[in-house]
């Protein structure tokens, strides 16, 4: 996440934070300090692992707050009840969460003040994985995320990186400045009306990966940063979004349904898959060609010199949505990266593909924008003329800001905030 987005909406909320064992528990230390600094009170359950790698003491004097360890205390019951605990918070969240935590939550046990907490909440619950590799991606808990995403349990990360354990991959938690993000997102989230509420949408990011043998591939310097960015901003007006993720290192957004994928071919199907949609933003980098007949074993170097390539074109995702007949989305949206000559080639992409609107932006060396945190965008809609386009110039601003306006443009343009008569069976308009 790399937009500053607004805190203000944290001024007084109240926060139960469970602290789960894990080497990223000293995290909860920095994310409590970031959530005081913004108004938060937050209140602290340890649970004994969670004891090994931070202390309740430490924990109170950021929180200026009681923690709270034992289930069976008798003081803390007569002062304050589990259940009420759980119930005294506007949001639950645990951080991090453990292999071993989701696992219990996921079987609804209640061995200890954290599970019984979380059993007995009626108030929503935001979950921060952390921990090693292998043990996030054991199809136990993966099992175990799904069963607690189906019970409405939101998730942000894990992310990938370098890990305390000395293995690389998905397992790190998420920094705490991009939880107390998430957090505030969630409470703006929260207090906005959803004018997208009801409405479906898929959304491509990052790159694909074209494979030239089973180790080699065709890929690109997306980061997938634009198109999170857009499904996030989606799902926080409402949307009900399905994100189709090429490979990238980004967490999940929350509240969002990830589908991931490797090649353009997997792309299009999870993007088809999506369908019915009333919106479809393709921001993926999608690789323009795959190789034609990629090699079931490794290609070795021999006598013969290098090996030709020979390249196929890959199916275009955003033409395909855009003229789907009767499944097209009511609003297709494409990006267009160009590195010169930004605007007639948007324009051109715009009357090709068949999209509604194209967001144009330079991607020329030393713009930043792949990879970068920041974009500056052109708003491109459909004209009278398909060769004359309603052009709009925004200032450069973050990734999230980019995907904030555009997904209010989208609302704005799917439903507008005027009261349309119950009677009107006419068409919405575009
Ligand atoms: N796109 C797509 N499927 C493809 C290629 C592109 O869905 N196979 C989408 C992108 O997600 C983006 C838009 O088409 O929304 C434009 O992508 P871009 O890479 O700028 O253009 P290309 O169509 O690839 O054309 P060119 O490479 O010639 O500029």
């Amino acid at each position: 996440m790399s937009a500053t987005p607004d805190y203000s909406v944290l001024d007084g909320k109240r926060l139960l934070l469970i602290i789960s064992g894990g080497i990223a528990a000293y995290k909860c230390l920095e994310l409590i300090r970031r959530l005081r600094e913004r108004g938060v009170r937050v209140r602290a359950v340890l649970t004994q692992a969670a004891q090994q790698f931070v202390t309740p003491l430490s924990v109170a004097a950021l929180s200026e707050e009681k923690v709270y360890t034992d289930l069976f205390s008798l003081t803390d019951e007569s002062e304050m009840g589990h259940i009420r605990l759980s119930r005294e918070a506007d949001l639950v969240v645990v951080a991090p969460a453990s292999a071993d935590i989701l696992a219990r939550m996921a079987a609804g046990m209640a061995n200890d003040l954290a599970t019984t907490a979380l059993l007995a909440t009626d108030k929503p619950v935001l979950v921060v994985p952390a921990m090693n590799v292998m043990m996030w991606t054991n199809p136990a808990t993966q099992a175990n995320v799904r069963i607690l995403e189906q019970r409405g349990i939101r998730r942000l990360g894990p992310a990938a990186g370098d890990m305390a354990c000395g293995e690389v991959g998905s397992g790190r938690m998420v920094e705490p400045m991009e939880i107390v993000a998430a957090i505030a997102a969630f409470f703006a989230g929260q207090s906005a009306s959803k004018p997208l509420a009801g409405r479906r949408a898929v959304v491509t990011s990052g790159p694909t990966h074209e494979p030239i043998d089973p180790v080699r591939y065709i890929a690109n310097r997306s980061s997938g940063k634009q198109g999170h960015a857009v499904a996030a901003a989606l799902a926080a007006l409402g949307a009900d979004v399905t994100l189709v993720s090429g490979p990238v290192t980004l967490a999940d957004p929350m509240g969002v349904r990830v589908v991931r994928v490797e090649t353009a071919a997997e792309m299009l199907a999870a993007s088809q898959g999506a369908l019915p949609a009333d919106i479809a933003v393709c921001a993926a980098a999608v690789a323009d060609w795959r190789v034609a007949a990629a090699a079931g074993d490794k290609v070795k170097k021999g006598p013969d010199g290098p090996p030709t390539l020979t390249l196929a074109e890959n199916p275009d995702i955003l033409a395909t949505l855009a003229q789907a007949g009767p499944a097209r989305p009511r609003l297709v949206v494409g990006f267009a990266a160009e590195t010169r000559d930004v605007l007639a080639y948007a324009a051109a992409k715009l009357a090709k593909k068949g999209c509604d609107w194209i967001v144009a932006n330079d991607v020329a060396t030393g713009t930043g924008t792949f990879g970068g945190d920041d974009n500056q965008v052109h708003l491109l809609r459909r004209g009278a003329a398909p060769e004359a386009p309603l052009i709009e110039t925004w200032p450069r601003l973050s990734k999230t800001e980019v995907a904030a306006r555009l997904a209010q443009a989208i609302a704005d343009t799917l439903s507008p905030p005027i009261a349309l008569s119950t009677s009107n069976n006419n068409p919405e308009p575009v």
